[in-house]
C-alpha cells in the first residue's frame, strides 16, 4: 500500500504591522503586536511615551480623559495622551513638552519661560499638561483674551489652584509670540 506523505505545510507568513511616528522630530518606526518590545493594540500613546520611550515629562492622573495632565500635540492640536491609542497615531507628528524648548540654542519657549517668570505652579505635576494646552491654543489664536484663555485651558484641572497665575502666565507668553 502507497505511502501518503503529507504536503508539508507552509507556514503562514506572520503579518507584522509598523506603525511611524515622529515625536519631538525623530522619527520612531515601531511594530505592533504582543512582545515586550512591540507596541500593543491597546497601549495608549502616553504609555508608549512614558514606558516605553522614557519620556516621563508627560504626566498620567486620572487615565480617564477627565483632568489633561496627559495633554501632548498632535499635529499641532492638543489631544489626551491617555485616551489615544498609540497605534491611532501612526503618521503622526507628536509633541511632547520634551519638545517645546530649543536645546540647540538652550532657550525654553515662551511658555515656559513664562510659567517660570509668573510662578504658575506649585507642585509642578499639571503644568507639562497646561502648557502643550496652552500651546495648542496659541498656535490657533496667538492673541487670546483672558476669557479665550480660561475657555482653551478648561479641560486642565489643577489641583494645587494655580489657575490665577497659568492664566497671567499664558497672557504673557501670548503677547510675546505675537
Ligand atoms: S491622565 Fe489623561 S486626562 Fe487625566
Ligand atoms: S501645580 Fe500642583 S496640580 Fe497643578
Amino acid at each position: 500500500m502507497a505511502v501518503k506523505t503529507a504536503k508539508p505545510v507552509r507556514k503562514k507568513a506572520i503579518e507584522t504591522r509598523g506603525i511611524r511616528l515622529t515625536i519631538n522630530g525623530r522619527v520612531y518606526e515601531m511594530e505592533v503586536g504582543s512582545e515586550a518590545n512591540q507596541v500593543g493594540p491597546s497601549h495608549t500613546l502616553a504609555h508608549t511615551l512614558r514606558e516605553t520611550l522614557g519620556l516621563i515629562g508627560t504626566k498620567v492622573s486620572c487615565d480617564h480623559g477627565a483632568c489633561g495632565c496627559c495633554t501632548v500635540l498632535m499635529d499641532e492640536k492638543a489631544v489626551l495622551s491617555c485616551m489615544t491609542l498609540t497605534i491611532e497615531c501612526d503618521g503622526k507628528k507628536i509633541t511632547t513638552i520634551e519638545g517645546l524648548s530649543d536645546t540647540r540654542a538652550e532657550k525654553l519657549d515662551p511658555l515656559q519661560q513664562a510659567f517660570i517668570d509668573y510662578t504658575a505652579f506649585q507642585c509642578g505635576f499639571c503644568t507639562p499638561g497646561i502648557i502643550m494646552s496652552a500651546k495648542a491654543l496659541l498656535n490657533e489664536n496667538p492673541s487670546p483674551t483672558e476669557e479665550e484663555v480660561k475657555e482653551g485651558l478648561s479641560g486642565n484641572f489643577c489641583r494645587c489652584i494655580s489657575h490665577y497665575h497659568v492664566v497671567k502666565a499664558v497672557m504673557a507668553a501670548s503677547e510675546k509670540v505675537r
